[in-house]
C-alpha cells in the first residue's frame, strides 16, 4: 500500500529550469488531472480541519484558490482570496514579498474577515515562504487567528515552512520534495 503523500507526490510533475534555468518547477495540474487523487487531497484537508472549528479558509492567488475553495466549501466555512496586487477593487492591505524567483505584492480586502475568526491558510506550495509569510502579516495585521498554514507541497532545502514554524505558526504540508 502506497502512503497517501507518496500517491500525491508521484502525482506530481516536475519540470526543469522552468520558470527560468536552476528551478525544479512542481507542477501540481497533473495532481488535479487525476480525479482520485484530487479528491483524496481535498478529503485529506477536509478530514484535517472538520472539527477545528474554522470560521474561514484564506488561500493565495492562484493556485491556493484550487485547493482553498473545496475545502471552504466541505468545512461550510468562508473564502477569502489573498490577492496578487491590483486584483480587489475595495480598501485593501499590501505586504510585499520575494519569490523563489522574482518579486511580488499580497492584497487583502479590510473588511474580509471578523475580528477573532479563526482561519486556514492554503497554497499548493511553500518553497522560501515569502508568499505564506506575507500572506500571514496580513492575516495578522487584520486580527485573526491562523489556525494553521496548509499547503499540499514543502520544499523544505528552500527554508520557508522552518521560517513559518519560527513564526509562531503550525505548518501542514502533504509531500515534500528534497
Ligand atoms: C507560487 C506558489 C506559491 C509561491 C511559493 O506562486 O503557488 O504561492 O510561488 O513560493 P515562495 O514560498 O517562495 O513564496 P506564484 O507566485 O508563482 O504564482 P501563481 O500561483 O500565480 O503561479
Ligand atoms: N513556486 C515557487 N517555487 C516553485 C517551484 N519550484 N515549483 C512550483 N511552484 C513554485
Amino acid at each position: 500500500m502506497e502512503y497517501f503523500s507518496e500517491i500525491v507526490r508521484n502525482a506530481i510533475r516536475t519540470v526543469p529550469d522552468w520558470p527560468e534555468p536552476g528551478v525544479q518547477f512542481r507542477d501540481i495540474t497533473t495532481a488535479l488531472q487525476d480525479r482520485t487523487v484530487f479528491r483524496k487531497l481535498i478529503d485529506a484537508f477536509v478530514h484535517r480541519y472538520h472539527s477545528a472549528d474554522i470560521d474561514a479558509i484564506a488561500a493565495v492567488d492562484a493556485r491556493g484558490f484550487i485547493l482553498g475553495s473545496p475545502l471552504a466549501y466541505e468545512l461550510n466555512a468562508s473564502f477569502v482570496p489573498v490577492r496578487k496586487k491590483g486584483k480587489l477593487p475595495f480598501d485593501t492591505l499590501v505586504e510585499d514579498y520575494k519569490l523563489e524567483y522574482g518579486t511580488a505584492s499580497v492584497e487583502l480586502h479590510k473588511d474580509a474577515f471578523k475580528a477573532g475568526h479563526r482561519v486556514v491558510l492554503v497554497d499548493d506550495l511553500i518553497a522560501t515562504g515569502g508568499t505564506m509569510l506575507a500572506a500571514t502579516r496580513l492575516l495578522r495585521r487584520i486580527g485573526v487567528e491562523i489556525v494553521e498554514v496548509a499547503a499540499m507541497i514543502d520544499l523544505p532545502d528552500l527554508g520557508g515552512s522552518d521560517k513559518l514554524r519560527a513564526e509562531g505558526l503550525s505548518v501542514f504540508t502533504v509531500c515534500q520534495f528534497s
